[in-house]
């Protein structure tokens, strides 16, 4: 079993990265294979809406020169999906935004003359996110969006692990965050299994 983790912090070690670590150790130790794409290392343009991604149902078909590609690919190859980012402004960081977009397009069929498939149907989507607010108020919109995107794409959304960052001078990683970091892991593994992996 295969998860691709999309990373959406600026910050290379900041507190999503932190988060991660136990999380992506946790699926290895659990025998997932775990890729991961730094976003903020990537060229990532926003979609401008010229629809050719629709015109060729078996491919992404984006015209756009950039690393989009890698990142279609590497979403279309794995099991589960984990986007990972820092809360800024209610939602996800502007290259985890621009991603989103051309993957509601590029996998999702759906915007040409004919309705056409969604090409990642079936597929798990978890977030992990890091936010300043109770995760309640910072992360809610967020998984809210989300879990809509997913319905939308017939994604099957498996959850949010959310923890809260109480300052820059303030140590944000503890042996608690961890843990809960190490459990969802576990959840993971174990839902994606019971619903027979991908389809
Ligand atoms: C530009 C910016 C916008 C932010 N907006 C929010 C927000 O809307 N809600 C929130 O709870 N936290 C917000 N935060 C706080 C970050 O989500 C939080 O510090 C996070 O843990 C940073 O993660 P990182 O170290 O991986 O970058 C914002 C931080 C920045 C820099």
């Amino acid at each position: 079993m295969k998860t691709c983790i999309l990373q959406g912090s600026p910050r290379k070690h900041g507190n999503t990265a932190q988060l991660l670590a136990p999380f992506t150790e946790e699926m290895e130790k659990n025998g997932w294979d775990c890729g991961s794409i730094r976003l903020y290392d990537r060229d990532l343009k926003p979609c401008v809406a010229c629809r050719r991604c629709q015109k060729d149902w078996r491919i992404f078909g984006c015209p756009l020169e950039d690393n989009m590609q890698e990142i279609f690919d590497a979403v279309l190859g794995c099991d589960l999906l984990v986007l990972a980012t820092p809360i800024y402004s209610w939602y996800c960081t502007p290259p985890m935004k621009a991603v989103l977009d051309r993957l509601v397009y590029g996998m999702n069929k759906y915007y040409g003359e004919e309705k056409g498939p969604s090409l990642w149907a079936g597929k798990h989507l978890a977030l992990i996110t890091t936010c300043g607010y109770r995760p309640e108020a910072g992360a809610d919109l967020w998984e809210a969006g989300v879990t809509r995107y997913c319905r939308h794409s017939q994604l099957r959304y498996a959850g949010m692990l959310a923890e809260r960052h109480m300052g820059y001078g303030t140590v944000f990683m503890d042996a608690e965050k961890a843990e809960r970091a190490r459990a969802f892991a576990q959840g993971l593994c174990g839902q994606a299994w019971a619903e027979g992996g991908a389809v």
